[in-house]
Parts: C-alpha cells; structure tokens; sequence
C-alpha cells in the first residue's frame, strides 16, 4: 500500500528541550489509515497534526474498543536516528487487537508508516539526556452506532510528542503505596494486553494514593490481592540477596518491551533473574531480614524508576535508605545508551530509520 503524504504549511515552533515533561508536545504530522469489512485497512496517509470530527456515537467514546502502544525514537550523536525493539510493539499491538476484536495490522507496513512519519519529522527529536520522541500508534473503532458490538470499521493512528522524563521526579526513587481495595487485572480480563480501559480503571487507585502522599500504587493480584502485578503503569523487578526477581507473566500482566530488555541485559552480565510469583508478604519478609537491596519499575515511558518506599497495610518499609539502587542505576545507563546509540548495542535491539 502507498503512503500519501501532505506536508504543514505551518509548522510549529519546537519546544524548549529543558522543560519537555511528558506528553503535553506533539510534531507537525502524524500518521492515520482506516479499515472497514470490504477494504480491509486502506487509505494511508500522513497529514498535518490536528484535531479531527468524529460522530458523537462513535463506538469508542461509549465502549472503549480502543487499543495503544507506547515506543521511542532517539537521535544517536552520529545524527542515525533509532527505534527501540520496534518489532516487539507492533506484536504486542496485534495480540492487543485480537483480545479487544480489532482486525489485525500488518506488522511490517505499520512499522514503515512509523518509520516515514519519524522521518518526516526527524527535527522533533530532542538529544538533551534522558529525553526522546515518544511515538504513540493507536486504534480505535469508528462505527456510528450504540448497540454493543464489534465495530465493523477503524482508524489506525500514530502521533509522536517530544518528551524527557515521565515522573517529575525523573529518575529518583519514588514511595509506592500498596493497593489493597482495586486491582488492576483477573486472569481471563485485559491486563496482558494494551487496551486503553485498563488505564482508566487505575485512576481512582491512583488517585487515592496521591491523596495520601504516594506517587503510584503497587497492583497486586486480583484474585487473592497477595502477589505482586505491576506497579503504576510498569512491570516490577525486585533485588534479593544476589537475584533479581520479578512476578512472571501470569496472564494478568503486561509483558513490556522494557521488562524483557532488563532481564535480558541484567542476566548478560551473570545475575541471576527469576521469573516467578512473588507475594507482597515475601518482600516485607525480606527486607526484615535485610535482603531487600533494590525495587524498581520498568516501562517505555518511564524506563527504569526506582522504588525508596513500599506502604503496605499501615506499615512502610525503605528500600536501599531510599536512594536508587547500583543496578537499577547501571541497568538505566546500558538501556539508555543502546537505545540512544552511544554505547554499543550488543543485543541488535536498536533499528535504525
Ligand atoms: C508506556 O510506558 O509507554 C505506556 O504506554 C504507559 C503510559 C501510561 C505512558
């Protein structure tokens, strides 16, 4: 299929790349394709960026059949642009799609798409450290209609907003509160998959935690709220002793594209990692016994957040005194020198545009 493209008339002024925060900047074009039952996915072309008409039916807005993916591009300092295990999200974005009943995409294609729309607007890459252009591909589903369904047609997406770091407080350690009353996931739900339902079911988790003073909550399962999930929107790695473990992918949880990075890289250099189930009692146990050296989060957005306190139950605990820890700290050096090609990518995971 060709890609038409219509360029701006007016481009915008980029963003100063000191104050980039996440999310809030978005490039010149992006990147829309439509599927419908006779045409399949058709019609691909990238535009200039704007807002868009959609009907007040529109079967997204009511029933939330709607799927994303999350990825980055970075500009190496030999000016090659880079896309990280590019290939991964568009494999996880078809499992999403055959969970939520969205027709599938044709990985290649979607990739060149991103690639061209990147290209397009290469100049929106910021190089300041800790920052990228986050590439957001999404679908929705477009029928005009409230019967619940299916829709028979689609708009497949991709718009990229320059950002630096996810949390405000960047790569220091934040305090996790221990979610006991929702959950995130139950085996059989969406928990595995990126569907955008499962992000507006942990705001009010979310929400409550930051009204008692945490920065994100820590999801444990559904079904016996005792083994640890995923914390905020980021799959979990805990330091025991000389292991690193994290809850292995039950069903309920997301499998990130970070997550397989990390043990991939922490196991290249002779650590143990263990996928398994780990309950939030083992890690109270634990650190009692003074083997809890290090928590941290793992996601694209986020890439490597370390964890200084856990609240579980009224009780809190500090792990590491709260200061990020030496693997968490030489996991986010490697990862974010591959990925923005300044130390050597020993693993091929970097795609160069
Ligand atoms: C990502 O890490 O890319 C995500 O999609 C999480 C989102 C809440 C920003």
């Amino acid at each position: 299929m060709e890609i038409t493209v219509q360029k701006t008339d007016n481009p915008k002024e980029k963003p100063d790349q000191g104050n980039l925060g996440f999310g809030t900047n978005f490039t010149d074009h992006m990147f829309i394709m439509d599927y419908s039952k006779d045409k399949g996915w058709h019609d691909a072309r990238i535009v200039p960026y704007g807002p868009m008409k959609f009907d007040p039916a529109m079967a997204t807005l009511h029933y939330g059949q709607a799927v994303f993916e999350g990825m980055k591009a970075y500009k190496s300092p030999d000016n090659r642009i880079l896309l990280f295990r590019p290939e991964k999200n568009m494999e996880r974005l078809n499992n999403t799609n055959d969970r939520m009943c969205i027709p599938r995409i044709d990985e290649e294609f979607c990739l060149e798409a991103i690639k061209k729309l990147v290209n397009i607007d290469k100049e929106w890459i910021p190089t300041a450290p800790g920052t990228s252009l986050y590439i957001r591909p999404f679908i929705i589903a477009t029928d005009k209609y409230l019967g619940l369904k299916p829709s028979s047609t689609y708009k497949f997406m991709v718009i990229l907003s320059p950002v630096g770091a996810y949390y405000p407080q960047g790569v220091n350690p934040v305090e996790i509160y221990v979610e006991n009353e929702y959950v995130r996931a139950v085996p059989g739900g969406t928990g595995h998959v990126k569907t955008s339902g499962n992000y507006a079911a942990s705001l009010k988790a979310q929400a409550e935690a930051s009204a008692r003073g945490y920065v994100q909550v820590l999801w444990l399962d559904g079904l016996e709220r005792k083994y640890i999930e995923e914390v905020g929107s980021m799959n979990v790695f805990f330091k025991i002793d000389s292991e690193l473990v994290t809850p292995a992918l039950v069903g309920s949880i997301l499998p990130g594209v970070t997550r397989d990075s990390t043990i991939e890289l922490v196991k290249s250099w002779g650590i143990k990692v263990t996928e398994r189930r780990v309950s939030i009692a083992e890690i109270f146990e634990e650190h009692k016994k003074g083997r809890l050296d290090e928590a941290f989060g793992t996601g694209t957005a986020a890439v490597i957040s370390p964890i200084g306190e856990l609240n579980w139950e009224g009780r809190s605990i500090k792990v590491n005194d709260g200061k990020t820890g030496r693997l968490a700290e030489r996991i986010y050096q490697k990862l974010t020198g591959i990925q923005t090609g300044e130390l050597e990518d020993d693993f091929g995971w970097t795609e160069k545009i």
